[in-house]
């Protein structure tokens, strides 16, 4: 089955309003109108950046989808300073990040956040916010060996108790955290053999059918330079780009490994 590929730009804590309508306009303005036919391309900025950036696309008829970073999974409430899906629905966010290693390791979420983070935006109300789940090891698990396993619980956790109709929006992120942000790419190889194994892995809870559906994307240090070699994998269905993604140049150079 062919997956459409997916390149989302992961802006993490970067760009105030005016810089990232800045920047979502350059990015806008070297976007091919059918692009959008042969790959998907969404940015992540900051919740308030959200709106602008949106705005921008839209104002263009560029097709560019916006996605948030994080999300919480109360409708909402008395939860000061967080996010609800209806607040991400209604700026239009076609995904949203979730369970990325920064929040992991700095902001103590665990698998099981990700989980109940997972269940709101695949909730019956949520009206296609697509989670990125994020997963990957560290050195330390990496070096002895049992990363595979490691990647494989995370999968798992993610995805306890959604249904097989949900599981297919789902799109997973394989980012090892020994190459996020340290211009250390995982070698194409490497991202195959665990890109493949999520793959098993969804097959193994949902069946080949979903399984061969559900985007995997590869997120570490991915650039223009190497994102040829790493989309060629046939386990591999796009990037997750952070640092690459804060330029419209660099940007839209892995796009277009994508075509
Ligand atoms: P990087 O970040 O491309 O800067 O390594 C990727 C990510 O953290 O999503």
């Amino acid at each position: 089955m062919s997956r459409k590929p997916l390149i989302a730009g992961n802006w993490k804590m970067n760009n105030t309003i005016g810089e990232a309508v800045v920047l979502a306009q350059e990015i806008s303005n070297e976007f091919e109108p059918d692009w959008a036919e042969t790959v998907d391309v969404a940015v992540c900025p900051p919740f308030v950046d959200l709106k602008p950036v949106k705005t921008v696309f839209e104002f263009d008829r560029t097709k560019i989808a916006v996605g948030a970073q994080n999300v919480y999974w109360e409708p909402s409430g008395a939860y000061t300073g967080e996010i609800s899906v209806a607040m991400l629905k209604e700026i239009g966010c076609g995904y949203c990040i979730v369970g990325h290693s920064e929040r992991r390791t700095l902001f103590g979420e665990t698998n099981e956040d990700v989980n109940l983070k997972v269940k709101a935006l695949l909730g019956e109300e949520r009206d296609a916010i697509d989670p990125i789940i994020c997963v990957g090891e560290s050195l330390a698990v990496r070096d002895e060996g049992s990363y595979l396993e490691f990647v494989e619980a995370e999968v798992n956790a993610a995805l306890a108790g959604v249904s097989e109709d949900e599981a297919a929006h789902v799109v997973i992120a394989y980012e090892p955290i020994w190459a996020i942000g340290t211009g250390r790419t995982a070698t194409p190889e490497q991202a195959q053999e665990v890109c493949a194994h999520i793959r098993a892995t969804v097959s193994a809870l949902y069946g080949d059918d979903i399984a061969e559906g559900v985007r995997i994307l590869y997120g570490g240090s991915m650039n223009e330079g190497n994102a040829d070699l790493l989309m060629a994998q046939p386990d591999i269905d796009g990037g997750l780009i952070g640092g690459a993604s804060l330029a419209a140049g660099s940007f839209i150079g892995v796009v277009k490994a994508a075509l």
